[in-house]
């Protein structure tokens, strides 16, 4: 009994997830598929220095999938028994016609959940739209809460921009935000226990990520720049105590609680402490490549079937169950050397 209310209360919070469902996507490994992250545009206002390089060249249009070819790709997903779908970019709130996308998106039937990563700065503004859209839950970048850091890791980012952003989402009711926080040494390092501070003072969640070697970029040097988890939960412990849990957002978050507080702080730690086993996700990525994994190149191109064979629901069902067996058992990061993996993380939203 006591179980049972503890597990709604966490799933209200979004906090745990159903166990996977008889979905129609298992991998070799015996994986269940039921979270898919869709990124809907390469584009966005910033270029953070661990996301892109300064001069990026972005998709034309012919090579994007329409906001129709995204929804029908996401219909066979949540058909196939896909619970979770989460909204990237790029920065996805620059996309024109964002709100009937997640509207359309939404209201799939068998869908539990709708959520969106964005960088916030375009929330002061449309924050209570993505709300009434039927997001419940929104993670926001914030890397650190010093002007002049933000303007180095951003390129071109306002900070007061992103907190009237972060507000707005609070003012419009999700049912909880989460911070990003991408940690670098000699950018950021010793911000940690002011941003879950900062975390705390609003309610909200944070995860500290580790960066990960998508693309090349310029400017830090990943190896030199690595900071890993487990300096960071010793670099809190002078102001926090907490408590590790079992709750899961479905994503690779490792969850503490921090005492006297209903914030929880995330690890995602790719290098550190490595989390493929439990993987039950798959991307699809804007220029319509179905990606397998983050940390691999293994994917179908799925924007050409849609374009040969517009609206054949069947075919595209097909070859999403075919390409389950394409889904590699771990990623494969090294930050000590050049990047595997040439495509920037604004292709595939994290
Ligand atoms: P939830 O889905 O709610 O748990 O959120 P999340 O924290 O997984 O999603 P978010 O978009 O906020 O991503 C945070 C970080 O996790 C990003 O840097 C992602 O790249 C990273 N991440 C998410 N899924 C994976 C994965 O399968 N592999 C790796 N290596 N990183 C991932
Ligand atoms: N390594 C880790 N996280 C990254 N993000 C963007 N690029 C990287 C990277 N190279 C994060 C952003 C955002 C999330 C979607 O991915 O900060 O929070
Ligand atoms: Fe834009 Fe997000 Fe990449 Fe930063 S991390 S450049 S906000 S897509």
């Amino acid at each position: 009994m006591q179980d049972s209310f503890m597990r709604d209360s966490l799933m209200q919070d979004g906090l745990m997830q159903k166990s996977v469902s008889p979905s129609g996507l298992v991998d070799r490994f015996g994986r269940g598929v039921n979270y898919l992250r869709v990124s809907i545009t390469d584009r966005c206002d910033f270029r953070c220095v661990y996301c892109m390089a300064e001069d990026m060249r972005f998709l034309p249009r012919s090579e994007v999938l329409s906001l129709e070819e995204i929804a029908f790709v996401c219909r066979a997903f949540v058909e196939l028994g896909v619970e979770k779908i989460r909204i990237t970019g790029g920065e996805p709130l620059v996309r024109q016609g964002v709100l009937s996308l997640l509207q359309q998106v939404g209201a799939l039937p068998g869908l539990r959940e709708l959520t969106m990563t964005t960088n916030g700065s375009q929330l002061p503004r449309m924050a209570a739209d993505v709300r009434a859209a039927g997001v419940r839950r929104l993670n926001i970048s914030l890397d650190t809460l010093n002007p002049a850091k933000f303007k180095a890791m951003t390129r071109t980012g306002d900070i007061e921009q992103v907190l009237m952003g972060i507000n707005a989402a609070r003012a419009a009711g999700f049912e909880r935000i989460k911070l990003n926080a991408v940690i670098l040494k000699g950018f950021n390092h010793d911000e940690a226990a002011d941003l879950v501070g900062f975390a705390v003072e609003r309610d909200l969640d944070i995860s500290f990520i580790e960066e990960m070697p998508l693309g090349e970029v310029s400017g830090h040097d990943r190896e030199l720049c690595f900071y890993p988890s487990q300096r960071i939960r010793e670099d809190l412990q002078g102001r926090f105590s907490l408590t590790p849990t079992e709750e899961s957002s479905g994503g690779p978050s490792r969850y503490y609680r921090v005492e006297g507080a209903r914030t929880r702080v995330g690890f995602i730690s790719p290098h550190s402490e490595n989390f493929c086993a439990s993987c039950n996700r798959v991307r699809l990525t804007v220029a319509g490549r179905l990606l397998l994994c983050l940390g691999n190149e293994d994917s179908v191109d799925l924007k050409a079937l849609l374009r040969e064979y517009p609206g054949d629901m069947p075919r595209l069902k097909q070859a999403l169950i075919d390409a389950m067996v394409l889904k590699p058992e771990r990623h494969q990061f090294n930050i000590y050397e050049q990047p595997v993996i040439f495509r920037h993380m604004s292709m595939t939203g994290g």
